[in-house]
């Protein structure tokens, strides 16, 4: 059985102490209400990383994570954090690709591999996001744009690192926008994303890759996608930002 995993990704938002209040009733409410099997990650702003580390430290179940990283090991890179320092104040997961950075921030697929490169070099889990824009959808291009992201960001590394690495399929109009991909539209993306791995590196490690969905998933339709057989948990934006529909969706996972 694969790795089931709900992670929160806070975006920039919730100041330090909205942030611990957050990450406290989250941990709270999974301890009290939750006996299912998904690990649950939660991704604040680097600047709550740490305290939010510490309070989770004794939660089975529960981890942290950061929503980008350098791809730089240390040196002159004003303003940028490495997965070194992420590691040291307790963070297991790096969001690496998300489409707003893609979008935003100029960062495009070689980048990326290093940045993977350096989430794996420091020990930490990688969540690899991929995801076709409205336009490529309509024009049909949406499996080669996949095919090349999955492919130019992962693909030189070797079985055992290509394990670490849990993949978020978020198509970018569904990102925000409170239109959520049908769960066989999603269905068919994940299979067909495991079936490029497979195709690379087998059956059996391609079996064992958690892939999750992202874009506008909420506690109303996140039971209806995680019963597909590829969707394997949820990337999760701006119902993350509250506990109660965070948990929620988490309780939708058996
Ligand atoms: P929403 O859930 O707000 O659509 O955001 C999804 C996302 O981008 C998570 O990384």
């Amino acid at each position: 059985m694969r790795k089931k995993i709900i992670a929160g990704n806070w975006k920039m938002n919730k100041n330090f102490e909205e942030g611990l209040a957050l990450a406290s009733e989250v941990v709270n409410m999974v301890k009290d209400e939750y006996q299912g099997g998904a690990h649950v990650v939660l991704i604040p702003p680097f600047t709550h990383i740490a305290a939010i580390s510490k309070l989770i430290s004794d939660t089975q179940n529960v981890s942290s994570g950061a929503q980008n990283c350098s791809n730089h090991a240390s040196g002159a890179y004003t303003g940028e954090i490495s997965t070194e320092m992420l590691k040291s104040i307790g963070a297991t997961y790096v969001i690496i690709g998300h489409s707003e950075r893609r979008q935003y921030f100029g960062e495009h697929n070689d980048w990326l591999a290093q940045k993977v490169n350096a989430v794996l070099g420091s020990g930490l889990n990688p969540i690899y996001c991929c995801g076709e824009t409205l336009e490529e959808r309509e024009s049909n291009s949406h499996f080669s744009i996949l095919e090349t992201q999955i492919k130019d960001g992962l693909f030189h590394l070797d079985d055992n690192q290509m394990k670490q690495v849990v993949i978020a399929y978020e198509p970018v109009w569904a990102i925000g926008t409170g239109k959520t991909a049908s769960t066989a539209q999603a269905q068919e993306v994940h299979a067909f994303i495991r079936g490029l791995i497979s195709a690379k590196y087998g059956n059996e490690l391609a079996a064992q890759i958690t892939i999750q969905y992202g874009g506008s998933v909420k506690a109303e339709n996140a039971a209806e996608l995680f019963a597909a057989p590829d969707i394997d948990g949820a990337l999760v934006g701006g119902a993350a930002l509250q506990s109660r529909s965070f948990v929620d969706i988490i309780k939708a996972m058996p």
